[in-house]
């Protein structure tokens, strides 16, 4: 080993911080303890036999290509079947207008190393994906916080911090959105909320990512438009992926956008990975074909909207005055709130004292705020557990209550 390692890091790499979540995920690995933290889908839903099927049928059919090295902007056939899913949600798009990540972090990544140099701006929620934060953070972004309320993030607290920012003449790169069923929040983003957002990012002439892992996770309440579909006008940057919605280990997501950004995600992506791996993106595009992804999204759906039941049941049963939660139409995750002068941090220990888990809500804040709040994910755990883990949870809260 070198004698001088930090010596020779870039600035970047001295930056760099590893994810706090992913390091309070490894003590949460004990199999006694009932993990409510990390945003894993449940492992039944996955499609072991019908991908058995279909990867052998790419391999008897189609093997060569699959196993060649492919185009950066992603498989053809892939690229085409997700064109055909997005037109059927009123997105006016062509093959040019998508390109294949290897997942939406990916995605997080490229769009940080296509847009930002250190210090510019990038508006983001009060909470937001600590996946996105931390990839922005690595290009030296200086992210700015913006509050939610039921509605998402707020368009008034939007305008004001832009207006200010424009006096400044530091206008951020773009606008963080998670709109559906949020990471960390579980909160839906309304249509109304979805204008405002658009109508000042179109005064301040910004570029929107419309980040949505969950949107088809809906188990109740009405679908909302796709800030892409809203704004028709090429401010927005879509990015999709498979991992909530299908299986997340075969790392394929997409970017949806004007055709001009798509390039300069594939510039950008050509010299990170060359491309997704072809195979992986042929079995894919052959279980849609088949129709196995709409099947199994059907049954992963029903099988999460009575996972978020159960866990909303128990925590009417057993949360403490003074706690309150997000209830969730979709998706993965409840935000709880605890009175102001708690601290999760503090609980996190104990609950794991008490063998189960939770993710601080404070990391998920770019201004180090929201102490006093937890992510709480309903989709992994087993049914049966669900009700002694929000049981547990409940009486470490209570005993650390005034
Ligand atoms: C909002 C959001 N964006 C992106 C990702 C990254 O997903 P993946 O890289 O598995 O597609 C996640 C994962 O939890 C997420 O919640």
């Amino acid at each position: 080993m070198i004698s001088n390692l930090q010596g020779v890091l870039s600035a970047a790499a001295k930056g760099m911080k590893k994810s706090a979540i992913r390091e309070l995920l490894k003590l949460t690995k004990n199999p006694e303890i009932i993990s409510f933290a990390g945003g894993l889908p449940a492992p039944e839903t996955f499609p072991i036999e019908q991908l058995i099927e279909v990867t052998s049928e790419v391999l008897r059919e189609d093997g060569e290509a699959a196993l060649q090295y492919g185009s950066t902007e992603g498989d053809s056939l892939l690229r085409e079947e997700i064109v055909q899913m997005y037109r059927e949600k009123g997105f006016d798009i062509s093959l040019e207008n998508v390109m294949i990540t290897t997942a939406s972090q990916q995605g997080l990544d490229l769009i940080a190393k296509i847009f930002v140099d250190r210090g510019d701006k990038i508006i983001c929620g009060l909470p937001s994906y600590l996946g996105g934060l931390q990839a922005f953070k690595n290009y030296g972004a200086d992210l700015v916080g913006i509050e939610f309320d039921d509605a998402g993030m707020r368009a008034d607290k939007l305008d004001e911090k832009l207006t200010e920012l424009k006096g400044l003449n530091d206008l951020p790169k773009f606008i963080y959105i998670i709109p559906d069923f949020q990471n960390p929040a579980g909160v839906t983003m309304t249509n109304a909320r979805r204008k405002e957002i658009i109508a000042i990012a179109k005064k301040f002439d910004l570029l929107i990512l419309e980040d949505s892992p969950y949107k088809e996770l809906r188990f109740e309440g009405k679908e909302q438009e796709s800030l892409y579909v809203l704004d028709g006008e090429g401010h927005v940057i879509n990015f999709g992926t498979f991992s909530k919605i299908f299986v997340p280990g075969f790392r394929i997501g997409w970017v949806i956008a004007h055709e001009d950004i798509v390039n300069q995600f594939v510039k950008a992506k050509q010299a990170t990975d060359l491309c997704t791996s072809p195979f992986v993106q042929k079995v894919a595009a052959k279980y849609v074909q088949k129709g196995y992804f709409k099947e199994n999204l059907t049954k992963t759906i029903e099988l999460y909207r009575e996972k978020r039941d159960i866990m909303m049941a128990a925590f009417d049963e057993f949360m403490p005055e003074g706690v309150s939660w997000t209830k969730p139409e979709g998706g993965l995750f409840l935000f709880i709130t605890l009175p102001e002068y708690m601290d999760s941090e503090i609980l996190f220990h104990k609950a794991l004292e008490k063998k189960v888990a939770f993710v601080v809500g404070n990391v998920f804040h770019c201004n180090n705020e929201g102490k006093n709040t937890m992510r709480i994910n309903f989709s992994y755990t087993p049914k049966d557990l669900t009700k002694i883990g929000v049981q547990r949870l409940a009486e470490v809260i209570k005993t650390e209550m005034r």
